[in-house]
């Protein structure tokens, strides 16, 4: 009895100790992340570089995964998802780090003459805003065509769904987001999986995503 009560103990035990998250190897990791994807998971070079902060976590294991596996090709990071390089902890450990960041798109009102004003928190609080440039287009009839066509997986406002692992796309670089629609038409990744034959953009007009990316540009605002 005593031995079943052990057993039962360490298969609880067990799964959770091998998923225990490690923020602090999440910051670790990030130090090499940083040089492309931002010291705050913020993105560069207008969307060279996707923006990762406040990214489902699940979504940003997966893509790592397909990275590793070569089954999403990615040149940049080869080097960086190899296995001995990153093992499936690691993968979890930033992606849970990157999750958790959140970046604000404009500062709360302060006032500066008054005697708490911190002018070096305020410069600090300011690096770490974020706000996606306006893109060209009818807002009006992408947001429309948002709420209908990609609302139901990328969530109300596009800010992406934690529990499906759906990314957020307001938020994200018009140009990083032009680019993935490319590499869904052609097959080059896959954006449903319940569903991989069926490319969900190649229903879609460019003049139509131009109208649903000037909408999730404004969401921000
Ligand atoms: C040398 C530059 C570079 C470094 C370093 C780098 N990345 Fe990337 N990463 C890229 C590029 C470029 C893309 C976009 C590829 C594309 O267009 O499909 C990308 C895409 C991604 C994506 C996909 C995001 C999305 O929304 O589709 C994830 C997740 C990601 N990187 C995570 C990481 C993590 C975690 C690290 C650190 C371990 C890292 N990257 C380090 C260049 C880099
Ligand atoms: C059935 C659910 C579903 C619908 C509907 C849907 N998407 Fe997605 N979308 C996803 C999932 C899941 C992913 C991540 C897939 C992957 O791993 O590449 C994704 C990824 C994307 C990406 C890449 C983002 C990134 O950071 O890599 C873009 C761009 C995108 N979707 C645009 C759209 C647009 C525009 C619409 C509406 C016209 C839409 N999607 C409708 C589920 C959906």
């Amino acid at each position: 009895m005593q031995r079943l009560k052990q057993l039962c103990f360490s298969l609880l035990i067990i799964p959770t100790l091998a998923f225990a998250i490690d923020m602090e190897n999440g910051e670790e990791i990030n130090e090499v992340c940083a040089g492309c994807h931002g010291e705050y998971g913020q993105g560069g070079k207008e969307g060279e570089y996707p923006r990762l902060a406040g990214m489902p976590s699940a979504f940003i294991a997966k893509q790592l995964h397909l990275f590793r596996d070569r089954l999403r090709p990615n040149l940049a990071m080869v080097e960086y998802v190899d296995d001995r390089q990153m093992p499936d902890a690691d993968i979890q450990d930033i992606a849970h780090y990157l999750e958790q960041i959140v970046l604000k798109t404009k500062l709360p009102p302060a006032d500066e003459t008054s005697p708490d004003f911190n002018a070096y928190q305020r410069l600090l609080e300011s690096k770490r805003l974020m706000q996606i440039p306006l893109a060209p287009g009818d807002v009006k009839s992408g947001k429309k065509r948002y709420k209908k066509e990609c609302a139901s997986c990328h969530g109300r406002e596009g800010l992406g769904d934690m529990k499906k692992a759906v990314p957020m796309l307001a938020g994200q670089y018009t140009n990083y987001l032009w680019r993935q629609v490319k590499k869904y038409r052609e097959n080059i990744r896959i954006h449903d999986e319940d569903a991989p034959d069926d490319e969900l953009l190649l229903e879609f007009s460019d003049q139509e995503l131009t109208d649903i990316f000037a909408y999730l540009s404004t969401v921000d605002d």
